[in-house]
Order: structure tokens, then sequence, then C-alpha cells
């Protein structure tokens, strides 16, 4: 198949000219505003929704605008290669999926729709955590297609061994370790309609579906358990616990009170915020896998990944939604390209728009980039078809940009082709 950007490109343009627009918005701003009404007002606070002002949201878009491409004429890029090779594997863009959790929220086939978009494009997915759809049903979805698996450090270790072996048993590449999320942060929009997906069994399902978390369920809790006052939305919130647990029957579901100890054992043991450096060593030993630290954003962290025998790191603020008024993750860049010194790759999220964020993160020194929201936003309008031309749209921008900046692959993006703003630009 023709993957190509200029084939994409004449395809919107010939489909324009038949009276059929894009599914998806191409403008990243209509197409959140077009996704927003296609979801319930809680999900789009969800999925929308950074932490306190958001100023980190903001800045990780006008990092981007501190350094400008300079485009060079004549270096006949007639045959545009934009693959890149990440732990042995060649994959065809720089771009890979960020994990987004509770994605039953905005479209019902959620992960395995997002799972089947990216394995027709062979770019990476990173199941996440918080998944909708257990991992090895997304896997079974894309073949043979590259999958990452994204772990979330949680009270028991048991539990983060049982992950790691379902990773490796569904064939995942990769684990990416997410650092940044031991609290959930203060998440003004989610506060503010004071709701959280998790409390109705939503985004649950890699839990539900493990062995050792459904032993976890019948262990004594020592966690206070808070009185409820019994509402026509508290019974709302039991049904769709019930439904959401996996099985048949709702009576025998509910009778067996389990869908409420999941719920309650996953508050209770979600993740550790006691976590150290030392733990890794922990999941070291438990897999032979590529292991990458998410969430790195000081130059030390990264030294220290590598010091730690870390595989690779991800800078990532969690797309601004854990610390507000952090740094971006463009700005720290340089200085973590720097400290890791080509020992390990370096992959970047947070704030990627478009295809000449990622030319300029390559630029800087990134291996690749992940997408996040955006393509929950495919997923909202248009289920699998939708996530499946967000990352075409991408590609396409990024070859486009790759070539008429005059680069005709990947490695031609050098350091020499940015500029730095003079402040005040
Ligand atoms: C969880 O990962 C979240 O960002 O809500």
């Amino acid at each position: 198949m023709d993957n190509s950007a200029l084939n994409w490109q004449k395809k919107i343009y010939l489909e324009g000219f038949a009276g059929k627009l894009p599914k998806v918005s191409i403008d990243m701003q209509h197409l959140e505003k077009a996704a927003r009404q296609g979801m319930s007002p809680r999900a789009y606070a969800y999925i929308a929704g950074g932490a306190g002002v958001e100023s980190t949201m903001r800045a990780n878009r006008s990092a981007f605008e501190a350094y400008k491409i300079i485009p060079r004429m004549l270096k006949d890029v007639g045959t545009r290669d934009t693959s890149i090779a990440l732990f042995g594997q060649k994959l065809p863009s720089p771009f890979l999926l960020s994990p987004i959790g509770v994605l039953e929220m905005v479209h019902k086939h959620a992960d395995v729709a997002v799972g089947k978009a990216a394995a027709r494009l062979g770019v990476p997915y990173i199941f996440s955590n918080q998944a909708s759809r257990p991992m090895e049903e997304v896997a079974s979805a894309m073949g043979n297609s590259p999958h990452w698996f994204q772990l979330y450090w949680s009270k028991s270790n048991e539990l983060v061994k049982s992950f790691v072996q379902r990773a490796e048993q569904c064939r995942c590449q990769a684990i990416v370790v997410t650092l940044d999320t031991t609290m959930l942060g203060w998440r003004t929009r989610d506060l503010e309609i004071a709701y959280l997906p998790f409390l109705e069994g939503k985004g649950i399902a890699q839990y539900t579906s493990d062995p050792v978390f459904q032993r976890m369920m019948d262990e004594p809790d020592d966690q206070e358990k808070p009185k409820r006052e019994i509402t026509l939305q508290t019974i709302r919130g039991l049904v769709s616990m019930v439904n959401n647990y996996p099985g048949n029957g709702f009576f025998k579901k509910l009778k067996s009170g389990r869908p409420v100890k999941a719920v309650q054992k996953f508050i209770s043991t979600y993740s550790n915020p006691c976590t150290t450096w030392e733990d890794l060593k922990f999941l070291r030993e438990q897999t032979k896998l590529p292991i990458l630290l998410k969430g790195i954003l000081h130059d030390d962290d990264a030294r220290k990944a590598v010091d730690y025998g870390m595989d690779g790191v991800i800078i990532s603020n969690h797309g601004g939604r854990q610390v507000d008024g952090a740094v971006s993750t463009f700005e720290v860049l340089p200085g973590i390209v720097k400290a890791v010194n080509g020992r390990v790759p370096v992959l970047l999220d947070s704030g990627v728009r478009g295809g000449a964020d990622a030319f300029k993160a390559i630029a800087l020194g990134a291996r690749a980039v992940c997408i996040g929201r955006p393509y929950v936003y495919g997923l909202t309008l248009a289920g699998e078809e939708g996530v499946y031309d967000v990352l075409r749209n991408f590609m396409a921008d990024f070859e486009l940009t790759m070539g008429l900046a005059g680069c005709k692959n990947v490695s031609e993006i050098t350091r020499e082709t940015l500029r730095q703003n003079p402040v005040g630009f």
C-alpha cells in the first residue's frame, strides 16, 4: 500500500472535489472541538484536562515555537524515507501512540480500535495500564504489529510481575514505566465536576483480567471504607461497575460483590508513591524486554535511568496532567540528550500536534515522539478509521515537512536544520 504523503494529500483533495470532507478535522483545534461534541462532558474533562491552571499544557505547545526550521533548497527530495530504527526494529515513521486510559468513555471499541488502526500503519501502540480492554485482546487484534506495555508501579510487586509476564506473553516489545503518576495530579476539570471514571469500574480491565489481582481482591483490606450516601447517582455508578466487570449475568456479578471489590482494591493499590530508584532493580530482574522510563524531565534522572540499566527514556509531563507550572518536554530535550549521550534512545511526548513538532524534536536529538490526545479525538469521531486518519495526517505532515525542509530521510534532520529564536520572536 502506498502510504506516502502525496498519495494521502491527493486523496483528501480529490474527495473534496467530489464534495466529501475529511472524517476527522485536519486542524488540531477543530479536531478537539468536534470531538468534544461527540463525547460526554465527563469524558471531555478527563481526556482534555490538565493539572491546575493548565500552564504545563500551554508550555508544551509554546516550547516548540522557540525553535524554527530553516528549509534548504535544491536537495533532491523526490524520494523521502521517514523510517527510523528503534530497539533493532525498523518503524515506518518516528511516531508512537502514547498510552491513554479509559477509552471506553469515547468509543465502544476503545483500545481495540486504536490497536487495529496502529497495526494498519505499523505504528507502535503503547497499551495503557488503565485500558478499557485487556492487553491480550488488543495484542491479538494487532497481530505482529509492534505494541508495548505501559506499567504503573502498583503497591503489589506480585501484580507488577504478573503484568510484565502477561505483556511478554502477548508479545509486547517493550515495557514503559510511567513514573510521574504515583498520585493523580490536581485535575481541575475532573475535580470541578467531581468525576473519576475508575470509580465506575472503567479503565481497570488490565486488573480485572489479572489472576494476581483477582487473588488480591480476596485479601482483607486495611483501608477504611467511606460511608456512602445512596443516591440515584450512586446506583448508576454501581450499575456501571457491575457492567464493566468481566463476565455475564448482571445479578450474579452484583451478588458476588466482586465488581465493587475490584474498584476498591484498584483504588487502594494502583500506584505506589514510595517507589524509589532501587525498585527498578526488581523490574530489571523480571524481564529481558527493553524498559523505558516515562516522565523524565531532569538531566540527572535521565543519566540515572541509564545507570540503573534502563533501555530508554521518554521525556514526558503526562500531557500536563500531573504538575501544573512544570517545564515543557521540548525545552528539556537538549539537556537530556546530552546527559544520555547516545547510550539509550530518547523519546518525547506531551504537546506533539504536527509534523513540524516531530521534525524539531528529532533535530534536537529525539529518536521518536509519541502522540496522545489527538488520536483519542479521532477515535471519538470515527472509531478505528478516525484513529487511522489522524495517524496518516501526522505521518503525511511529517514527511512533507521533512522533504520541504530539504531532508531525504530522518538522519538528515540534524541540529543545523533549526534556529533558536532570539528572545521576543
Ligand atoms: C492516567 O494515566 C491519567 O492521566 O489519568
